[in-house]
């Protein structure tokens, strides 16, 4: 196993490109399913989420070819339709293979996804939309058993927004007999993206980016070309670390238009923030102002971002009020960023951080994705030398290289073996 190694205290300067965003590529991957042929994806992350679709998606024998961040796909000769438990645990987005599997072949078979470290993750809306479609679906063994002869389309409201839910439904519903109506669906912009490449296979999607969605399903599909979106979490995340090491970054190839709620909380936080076109300029204050955070649905502040953002909070003058409503148990590195010297208190989904004059450098442990970014973000402004980020394998899901992408803007951080 790696770990993360960072000596803090030098502020952020330069220049940085994002990545695809993961979560709008593993739904794209997944959508190939639904057609043969050879789709061609650009700006797919090297990340091993995505490694580990290919791998479910190949085991189903898609075909895949894939240099640098450009991927070939191709769904013509499927042999299979069951999703080995050893690699869904990995990934519960592996749910997103349902969908498209009943839509193009009526039958699919596909470990339960277990919670996870931020919460019980229950995929009951998804299968009770599904049940509404015409799916017959038992559960032996952990697997969901499902089979229909043909989806018929539905009148669909899930009883909160549902990202995943959102995707995988839109997916089952474009190949559908009649029309579905998606409501209560949820926004973000992956499912937009996602729309668009469906849209541009021959589906006939509308209202996506809204609460409704409708979804007229069509008699076949073809494969395209499609470039997947910016990833509006890797962004946020060098904005928030540009801010508090009191740097100047200038993050290239991002979407601001994704990234409102995050430009408003770093404002208000006292950065000067700058958006041109297809990038923003984030400047740090000497001292960060305390700033309450709310996280919810987008366009709300992205929950991916809370840990990120209660890191630079830690250092702010004042008290901040930050409020997880989307995940039950998303405070888990709340007890890391305590060792480094935090002053925080949880109740509930609460957590009241009292700002500090300094963090100090330890060895920390990366518990899910997005803490394990806080706890670098927390690294780069520690003192007292270095910090260690250990279990780092949770970073590799979500983000390309990110330590590189640090030392690329005068960080001194490394990788290291165990
Ligand atoms: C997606 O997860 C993202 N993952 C998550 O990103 C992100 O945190 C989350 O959306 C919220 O924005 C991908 O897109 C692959 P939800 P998803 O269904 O779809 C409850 C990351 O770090 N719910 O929108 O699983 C659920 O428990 C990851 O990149 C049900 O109750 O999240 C949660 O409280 C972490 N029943 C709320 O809805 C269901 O059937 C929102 O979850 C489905 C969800």
């Amino acid at each position: 196993m790696d770990k993360i190694v960072i000596e803090g205290g030098h502020p952020l300067q330069g220049h940085v490109t994002v990545s695809g965003a993961k979560n709008a590529a593993l739904p794209i991957i997944t959508a190939c399913l639904l057609t043969g042929g050879w789709h061609r994806l650009e700006n797919i992350p090297r990340l091993r989420d995505i490694e580990t679709i290919i791998r479910i998606l190949s085991q189903l024998g898609v075909a895949f070819e894939f240099e640098q961040n450009s991927l070939r796909v191709n769904s013509g000769q499927l042999s299979g339709h069951e999703a080995a438990y050893e690699l869904v645990k990995t990934m519960r987005a592996s749910i997103l293979i349902l969908g498209p599997l009943l839509a193009r072949y009526g039958r699919a078979k596909i470990s339960l996804p277990g919670g996870c470290a931020i919460g019980a993750r229950p995929v009951d809306l998804h299968l009770k939309a599904l049940a509404a479609m015409g799916v017959d679906m038992f559960l032996d063994q952990g697997y969901i058993n499902a089979r229909v002869d043909r989806l018929k389309g539905a009148e669909i409201f899930f009883d909160t927004p549902t990202v995943t839910g959102t995707e995988n439904i839109m997916m089952a519903a474009v190949l559908a007999e009649g029309e579905t109506t998606l409501r209560n669906a949820a926004r973000e912009p992956e499912i937009q993206d996602l729309a668009s490449m469906l849209r541009d296979m021959g589906a006939d999607i509308e209202g996506d980016g809204t609460h409704t969605i409708t979804i007229r399903g069509v008699k076949e599909l073809r494969p395209v070309e499609h470039i997947v979106i910016p990833d509006r979490i890797e962004a946020g995340t060098f904005m928030i670390a540009a801010a508090m090491t009191r740097g100047e970054v200038h993050i290239s190839g991002c979407r601001t238009d994704h990234l409102s709620a995050v430009i408003e909380k770093l404002e208000a936080a006292g950065a000067e923030i700058q958006t041109i076109e297809g990038g923003v300029t984030v400047k740090g204050p000497e001292i960060m102002n305390s700033v309450d955070v709310r996280t919810m649905p987008f366009p709300g502040f992205p929950t991916d971002l809370q840990a990120q953002f209660m890191a630079a909070m830690c250092l702010a003058e004042g008290w901040s009020m930050i409020r997880e409503t989307v995940f039950e148990n998303r405070f888990i590195h709340v007890s890391e960023l305590e060792r480094m010297g935090a002053d925080i208190e949880i109740n509930g989904g609460q957590a009241l951080v009292r700002g500090c004059e300094h963090l100090l450098a330890a060895p920390v442990m990366a518990t899910d994705l997005r803490a394990s970014a806080s706890l670098i973000l927390a690294g780069l402004v520690a003192e007292g030398g270095k910090t260690e980020v250990h279990r780092i394998y949770h970073l590799d899901r979500g983000y390309e290289a990110l330590e590189k992408k640090f030392a690329g803007l005068g960080a001194k951080i490394w990788r290291q073996s165990e």
